[in-house]
């Protein structure tokens, strides 16, 4: 049984992914945005143990919920799926990037990392702004597996690609298949498959897949970590 926690886990991809973790006899940690909020995503996904709070577009509670994930002891794999889409480049930033980056840098080291990427990355600039598009935020989600698969060589840190799926995101006409859009992550987060043993790579359906070659620039991968750490006080 592994021990793994997922961010924005109410809905969509994070719920569906735990409720298959939770049925697979993991222990799931869930997390919302509000008290509402978790206690819906409990109600959604019975027998996972418990819920934690933090709205991912205000540090202070990001960095609180990395201390509230702590006290429950080192998980085995971390989950950032939590995301936003149509939202202002504030939020972007703040929910897509500095949280994911926050909660890696501050939370005990788990054995593997799993960040939502998407496809969208691949017209994602690497250079830094402080206003990025979702397309900017999702490459930086590639290229900080790529940062971590160097300096944490005994991670496994990789980026998925769920494909254009049916969720509050997605909207009702994508035309891509649910299931695999949460099951990578959920192979990835347990699986003793040697498909699964590897880091700083991007998947879509289990395969490795195409990706963005400025993800490869370690200067940019290093200004991104600083960037980062210099908007959050987060020190990596
Ligand atoms: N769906 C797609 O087609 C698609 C394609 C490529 C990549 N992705 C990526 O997959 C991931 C999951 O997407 P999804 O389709 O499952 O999206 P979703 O249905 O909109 O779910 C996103 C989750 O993130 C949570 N969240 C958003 N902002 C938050 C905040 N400020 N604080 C705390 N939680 C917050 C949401 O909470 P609430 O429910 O309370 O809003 C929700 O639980 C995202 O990273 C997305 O970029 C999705």
């Amino acid at each position: 049984m592994a021990k793994i926690f997922i961010t924005g886990s109410a809905d969509g991809l994070g719920l569906l992914a735990a409720k298959a973790l939770v049925k697979q006899g993991h222990e799931v940690v869930l997390h919302a945005r509000s008290e509402i909020r978790g206690q819906e995503a409990l109600q959604q996904a019975p027998g996972a143990k418990e819920v934690l709070i933090a709205d991912l577009s205000d540090i202070e509670e990001v960095k609180a919920l990395a201390a509230k994930a702590n006290a429950l002891g080192t998980f085995d794999a971390v989950i950032h799926n939590a995301g936003v889409y149509q939202a202002s480049a504030q939020q972007l930033l703040h929910v897509n990037t500095l949280a994911p980056y926050s909660l890696t840098a501050l939370m005990h080291r788990p054995q593997r990392l799993i960040y939502l990427s998407s496809g969208m990355h691949l017209s994602g600039q690497p250079d830094w702004t402080e206003r990025p598009s979702y397309s900017d935020t999702k490459l930086h989600m590639l290229m900080l597996a790529k940062a971590l698969a160097r300096k944490w060589p005994e991670v496994y840190a990789n980026a998925v690609d769920p494909g254009w799926v049916p969720t509050k995101m997605g909207g009702k006409g994508a035309p891509d298949n649910l299931q695999k859009g949460y099951e990578t992550q959920v192979w990835l987060a347990t699986s003793d498959d040697q498909a699964t043993q590897v880091s700083g790579q991007y998947f879509h359906h289990q395969q490795q897949a195409r990706y963005n070659h400025a993800a490869y620039d370690v200067t940019a991968q290093d200004h991104l970590l600083a960037e980062c750490a210099r908007l959050t006080g987060v020190a990596f």
